[in-house]
């Protein structure tokens, strides 16, 4: 498709994409530059991620984010961006005291340029998603690891491997889709959980560290540019080995996502 045919991709074509089947592609992308690369390349979903902190800050998590980081971050993004749907996430402490606080933070990154919001969590996370989907803004939930909470999980380790822990992400997923959540990301958790949560709700869910069954993937930038210092988790493949350009690069991410060979159910799975 030439860019003269490509539309910005809207709410109603990302839901018609998930209907007709089509993967949905999703990278982390910070600033105008990447964006515009990345947007070139065909990639879906632009996720403005408070994972800045750690790839961009260098920070040991996601926590120090603030909301002004996040804007500013939100705004080169969507600069630099023509077709992708920019979504923006609320940073750590952004969204937990009132729904009120979570709905200035969120109507902050609108207006910075996202065409939605993440969060992350379930449970007290559901009215929140009811409170910002009613006044206009969409809404991707995140389950599953969630690095805001890495500290009450106990570290960066696989979610809902037991029956009762399983349970719960499945009841968490329902109560944010009934709240109106559009879209969902699964981190971390066993390929076969997150196909049947698939399997069972209307929405599409993007996973990374998640499996092949489920509608999206997304990765972190910098892990599939190999550019990340120390190791790196194995859900992650370098689409820069093969060389080239970073845009070949992800082009070669978006072509694998797309025809289903990213991720192997071996290499990546849990
Ligand atoms: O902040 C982020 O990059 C994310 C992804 C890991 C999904 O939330």
């Amino acid at each position: 498709m030439t860019a003269a045919e490509r539309k910005p991709l809207t709410l109603h074509r990302l839901r018609a994409m998930h209907a007709a089947g089509d993967k949905l592609v999703m990278l982390t992308c910070y600033d105008a530059s990447f964006a515009r690369v990345l947007d070139e390349a065909g990639v879906d979903l632009l996720l403005v991620g408070d994972s800045l902190g750690m790839v961009l800050q260098g920070r040991d998590s996601t926590l120090p984010v603030t909301l002004d980081e996040m804007a500013y971050h939100t705004q080169c993004v969507a600069r630099g961006n023509r077709f992708g749907w920019v979504i923006a996430d609320l940073p750590f402490g952004a969204y937990h005291a009132t729904v009120a606080q979570a709905v200035d933070s969120a109507a902050r990154l609108m207006q910075a340029g996202a065409h939605m919001v993440k969060l992350e969590g379930g449970g007290w996370t559901a009215p929140v998603v009811a409170a910002l989907v009613e006044r206009g803004m969409p809404v991707c939930a995140h389950l599953g690891l969630t690095p805001q909470s890495v500290h009450a999980l106990g570290g960066w380790r696989v979610q809902g491997r037991d029956d009762d822990a399983a349970a719960r992400l499945k009841r968490d997923a329902r109560e944010l889709v009934d709240a109106g959540a559009a879209l969902m990301v699964l981190e971390l958790m066993p390929s076969a959980l997150a196909a049947e949560l698939q399997a069972s709700l209307p929405i599409p869910l993007v996973g990374i560290g998640a499996g092949p069954g489920v509608a999206g993937q997304v990765l972190v930038l910098h892990d599939m540019l190999g550019i990340t210092g120390g190791r790196v988790p194995r859900f992650v493949r370098n689409f820069m080995a093969d060389g080239g350009s970073v845009g070949d690069a992800v082009r070669r991410y978006v072509a694998a996502v797309r025809d289903g060979s990213f991720p192997d159910p071996m290499l990546h799975g849990y």
